[in-house]
């Protein structure tokens, strides 16, 4: 398991997600360092947030600008990519969506993995706004 694989894992334990009951651990490398974060949720169930998205922000509060990979850890069989919300999210940081790995991995030591392209094709950049 990589390093990033190893850290999406370790930190699903943390997850809250007491409604959906559908735990998250996400990691994405960013200029070279990991970081981490689960899926986040809320009563109000619209409030809640993923996990990918909450590693995005941590990353981006940290500094760091440049998406080179992302893993995702669920129990799910087969293992959950990434929602559309969240696809575009990490597209943000993207510099090249098809050099943009993209694993995720569950408790069974199943393992599918995609680039960001495929899973997000023809993306909204954000090149195209004025
Ligand atoms: N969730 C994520 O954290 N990432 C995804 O890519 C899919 C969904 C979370 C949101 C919510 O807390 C729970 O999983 C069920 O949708």
């Amino acid at each position: 398991m990589s390093r990033l694989e190893e850290a999406a894992r370790a930190i699903a334990q943390h997850a809250y997600a007491p409604y959906s009951k559908f735990v998250v651990g996400a990691a994405v490398e960013m200029d070279g360092a990991v970081y981490a974060a689960v899926n986040v949720e809320n009563a109000s169930y619209p409030l809640s947030v993923c996990a990918e998205r909450n590693a995005i922000a941590g990353a981006v509060a940290a500094g760091a600008r440049h998406l080179a990979a992302v893993a995702v850890f669920t129990t799910a069989s087969p293992p959950s990519s990434p929602c559309g919300g969240c696809r575009q999210v990490l597209r943000e940081f993207a510099a090249d969506p098809a050099k943009v790995t993209i694993t995720a991995i569950n408790d069974r030591g199943e393992r599918r993995a995609w680039t960001l392209d495929q899973l997000l094709p023809d993306s909204f950049s954000g090149k195209e706004l004025p």
